[in-house]
């Protein structure tokens, strides 16, 4: 027996769980914290599980999925589950063939009224009945040949949308509801994310998912796959007293009775409130959180839904007018390697034609590397290439059991391509960097007008008047190879392209002369060396003193630079490795462009050279910014945080955890006037004569 006290918490507990249900899964607004929602379903389970006879069928308990099955029972349809016409011509024409149709089986002329319809989306799932008995789910069954389906109950109760109970004082004997199961792209975009990171096999696409999850037979399976579940009509209804007469007030209805229904729907007079919420939905397809494949249209009132009745297994009432597929099946020919306007190799599937989205694509983008490999795409995969609206196309995923066998080999960019494809330049994939690029920046027709207009930007080079327009002209004119060919523009060839007026062209001819006065930071910053930012570059100007001994740096003499590491150092190498970049700047030095040049700072000779320094605390007569510049000046390294590699930390007032990790490193430990006195009996750092301006 169960005690009473028990009886009435358990149904206490499941009414309140379904609500905060109802409310995060339906109504996308959470009532209360994940902890709490917990707590309350574990009391539930407890006090199940110590009284077997409190089992009930809607028991929110049920959702976490049980035993798993040998098959599915069939269950016969009590009201067979049609399918609808789809209407063939893809254009607004669609929407008025099906009003003219309607119009003429019903005999209505052309001075009759328009015709009410109910407009709504076609979700792209798996279609399912929903069988409650005096309020309760009892059975959950599949469409199947739409007399007999299978039976998924265990499944379908995993679905939090569900309700396992209508919210009815006085259900209907019988009430079945129809609708899609789906699962939402937020939703299986997560599920696959954490299927990769687990190494498990991630889902072909959002219908798969929901269609596949469904048909498990173990429905602990189904419960871990995040489903919805939205309700577009009804089966067989026994008892309903007050039942609505139109298709949106049953809607209407259900949706008040707790079952799901999309929003996205509208009633409508003839076919121009067809054709508008077709054109409304195509162009917000995108944006929906879940993939649909058109709308539908249905006869509003249930009496003209019968006056038309049925034209063998699909209603003459409904139809569904589809969009293009935003995802096909094709085969990849062979794959090519396209650069980017900031030199990335870009490797993009050619394709056999396939006509998706409403275009034919014969190319889709791969990405990059890393994602090659987690797709594991090779020549001659079949795979599903998506185009969604204005998004380039790509290709999803690979059907491997059509994968030709012997297997093709893997493919590998930097194999494919070890010289940029575009200019013949070096190509390197940096460590951290998912993209393989060409390091041909100054010279690579693929980057020549991005390297362009960074070249001429104020920061830069500062030629005024050298916008993106005119890089366009100039470029796509064959005038402007690269940054050198701009100093052998003359004022005849500008004056001769669009929107340049004479004297603008005599503005650009003087900016373009004054621009060759410049500084070292300003030409090292105007070459655009990948990771080499203003700042970089006035450090490696101050450091190196000329543009040759940058050149001629190795790695560590770059990395003895301030916020230099082993990635910005990796880029600056590669930069002037490239002898096509080296080239541009011989030309560009030749055109006439200067800077005044120091010895730098030498580093290699100064009293704290390959000495790194740890500063903290306040220092009494020194600023952390002049500290670090008498440091660097006499050779020294200062560093953020104190290690084994520290030589020396200077400490100053108020000196926290670095100076006690520097104790228990034993490393040896300076105030100011140490610091001073160390740097005092070395030589000045500084040339006499070093330019004092901006480095
Ligand atoms: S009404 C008698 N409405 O499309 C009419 N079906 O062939 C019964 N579908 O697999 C269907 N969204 O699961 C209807 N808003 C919607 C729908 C919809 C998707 C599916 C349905 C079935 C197919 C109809």
């Amino acid at each position: 027996m169960v005690p009473a006290a028990v009886l009435a918490r358990a149904r206490s507990l499941r009414q309140e769980i379904e609500r905060h249900n109802h409310a995060y899964y339906v109504l996308d607004t959470p009532t209360i914290p994940d902890a709490e929602y917990d707590r309350l379903f574990r009391e539930l389970q407890a006090l199940e599980a110590e009284y077997p006879e409190l089992a009930a069928r809607d028991s929110p308990t049920l959702r976490v999925g049980g035993q798993p099955l040998d098959g599915f029972a069939p269950v016969r349809h009590a009201v067979p589950m049609l399918s609808i016409r789809t209407e063939t011509d893809t254009t607004a024409a669609g929407a008025r063939a099906f009003d003219a149709r309607v119009r003429k089986e019903l005999g209505l002329t052309e001075t009759d009224p328009p015709v009410e319809y109910a407009a709504e989306l076609k979700f792209d799932g798996l279609a399912i009945n929903l069988r409650y008995q005096q309020g309760v789910l009892v059975q959950a069954a599949t469409r199947g040949d739409g007399e007999t389906g299978e039976d998924v109950t265990q499944n379908v109760r995993t679905v939090h949308s569900v309700p396992l109970r209508l919210a009815l004082d006085a259900p209907p004997a019988v009430l079945e509801v129809r609708g899609e199961i789906y699962m939402r792209r937020d939703d299986f975009e997560r599920y696959n994310a954490k299927q990769r990171d687990a190494g498990k096999p991630a889902l072909v696409n959002p219908r798969n998912g929901a269609a596949g999850s469904i048909r498990q037979l173990d429905p602990r399976l189904a419960a871990q796959r995040p489903l919805s579940f939205y309700a577009y009509g009804l089966g067989e209804v026994q008892g309903w007293h007050d039942a609505p007469a139109t298709h949106s007030a049953t809607l209407d209805v259900l949706a008040a009775m707790g079952v799901p229904v999309c929003g996205e729907r509208v009633v409508g007079a003839g076919a121009d409130a067809l054709v508008a919420f077709h054109d409304d939905v195509e162009a917000r397809r995108d944006q929906l959180p879940f993939d649909i494949d058109g709308v539908v249209y249905k006869v509003n009132r249930f009496d003209l839904q019968r006056t038309l009745g049925f034209l063998t297994r699909e209603p003459r009432w409904a139809v569904a007018h589809k969009y293009p597929a935003q995802e096909e099946m094709t085969v990849v020919e062979a794959i090519g390697v396209q650069v980017g306007r900031t030199g990335a190799l870009t490797p993009v599937a050619r394709l056999a034609p396939v006509f998706v989205g409403g275009v034919t694509v014969t190319n889709a983008t791969l990405h990059n590397q890393d994602e090659i490999d987690r797709k594991d795409v090779r020549v001659g995969d079949t795979v599903i290439v998506r185009r969604a609206g204005d998004v380039i196309p790509e290709v999803v995923s690979v059907i491997r059991e059509r994968r030709p066998q012997p297997e093709p080999p893997r493919f590998d960019i930097m194999q494919s391509s070890p010289v940029c494809p575009e200019c013949g330049s070096h190509v390197v994939r940096l460590q951290g960097e998912a993209a393989v690029r060409c390091t041909g920046g100054l010279y690579c027709p693929a980057q020549r007008k991005q390297a362009l207009l960074h070249f001429a930007s104020r920061r830069a080079m500062d030629i005024e008047g050298l916008g993106d327009k005119l890089v366009d002209q100039l470029v796509d004119r064959g005038l402007v190879h690269s940054p050198a060919d701009v100093y052998g523009l003359d004022l005849a060839t500008l004056a001769g392209l669009d929107r340049m007026a004479e004297k603008s062209a005599a503005n650009l001819v003087a900016a373009i002369e004054a621009s060759k006065t410049t500084t070292l930071a300003r030409f090292i910053f105007a070459l655009g060396i990948r990771n080499v930012g203003e700042t970089t570059a006035k450090d490696l100007a101050r450091q190196f003193g000329t543009l040759d001994a940058l050149i001629a740096a190795k790695e560590d003499e770059l990395l003895a630079v301030r916020d230099v590491g082993p990635i910005v150092a990796a880029s600056i190498l590669q930069f002037f490795a490239e002898p096509h970049n080296l080239d541009v700047v011989r030309r560009l030095r030749e055109a006439g462009v200067n800077w005044p040049e120091s010895s730098g700072l030498q580093q290699s000779t100064g009293r704290l050279a390959g000495k790194t320094l740890v500063l903290t605390g306040t220092l009494p007569g020194l600023t952390r910014d002049a500290a670090r510049d008498r440091i660097e000046a006499a050779g020294g390294k200062v560093a953020g945080s104190v290690s084994k590699k520290t030589d020396f930390l200077v400490a100053g007032e108020d000196a926290g955890s670095k100076l006690a990790k520097a104790h228990a490193l034993g490393v040896m430990i300076l105030d100011e006037a140490g610091l001073l006195a160390m740097l005092d009996v070395d030589k000045p750092d500084r040339q006499p004569g070093q330019p004092d301006c901006e480095f």
